[in-house]
């Protein structure tokens, strides 16, 4: 199925299309299923464990992500992952009323949550879709971005996101990704490892050390830079 945003929402305003199983195996639609729940838990405390774990209370790191990524008025955009929808308000202000801010996860708790802080914006979707099945049409988007979510696509759903990533942009396109660098202090480390864990996850440490490569095999380039708190890492990836 491939999706124009805007058609067929349901009366909650998220469209929700996050049971497609086409293209993806019976182990990774298991995995999606038990993630989803703690997601779908998690998004009733998610914000304050955020603003606890990266110390960023205001959502600062954000709008400097947003700030970064060089958007203009009327521009599509797309955030992956989008959880609560932290970034979805900064994306919005930059490409305004004309442009189009597309937010998908396959929690619909989360979304929920996303929906509840942008409702007054007739321009912001959410959508309950799988990374690994983008259902946006090809080279319609200007930007795409991940925020402190990238971990969690693993193997072959990562390598599936970054091609759906890559199909749905423009030609120069880009795909932003922002993600924590491992923390200094002592405490906010402990809940750091103790998160990736919780994902069974001697593999998220590994994809955490190796995206840059992963990132160079999926697009033109990739330059890589720190916000200013030096707590979170940007990926700059473009399309060719
Ligand atoms: C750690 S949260 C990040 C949320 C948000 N981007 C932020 O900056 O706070 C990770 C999010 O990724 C979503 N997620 C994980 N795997 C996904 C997948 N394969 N497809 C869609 N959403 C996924 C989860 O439901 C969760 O909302």
């Amino acid at each position: 199925m491939q999706h124009e945003p805007g058609h067929d929402e349901k009366s909650s305003g998220i469209l929700a299309i996050g049971n497609r199983t086409g293209t993806l195996s019976r182990a990774h639609i298991m995995s999606r299923n038990f993630r989803r729940k703690y997601y779908d838990i998690f998004s009733r405390f998610y914000d304050s464990f955020v603003a606890l774990h990266s110390g960023d209370r205001g959502g600062v790191i954000r709008e400097e992500f947003s700030a970064k990524i060089g958007l203009r008025e009327g521009d599509s955009v797309l955030d992956i992952c989008t959880g609560t929808g932290s970034l979805l308000l900064s994306l919005h202000r930059h490409v305004g009323v004309e442009g189009r801010v597309l937010g998908i996860d396959f929690s619909m708790g989360m979304l929920q949550a996303a929906k509840a802080k942008t409702a007054s914006h007739p321009n912001i979707h959410l959508v309950q879709a799988d990374a690994a099945e983008l259902p946006f049409k090809q080279e319609k988007l200007n930007l795409v971005t991940c925020s402190h979510a990238f971990y969690e696509l693993k193997g072959d759903t990562r390598d599936k996101c970054l091609r759906e990533v890559s199909r749905v942009l423009k030609v120069g396109g880009r795909f932003l990704m922002m993600e924590h660098d491992v923390p200094k202090n002592f405490f906010i480390r402990f809940l750091f490892y103790l998160r990736i864990f919780s994902m069974g996850s001697r593999k998220a440490l590994a994809i955490l050390k190796s995206e840059e490569m992963v990132f160079r095999e999926s697009f033109a380039s990739v330059v890589r830079t720190t916000t200013e708190t030096g707590r979170s890492k940007i990926f700059i990836c473009q399309k060719a």
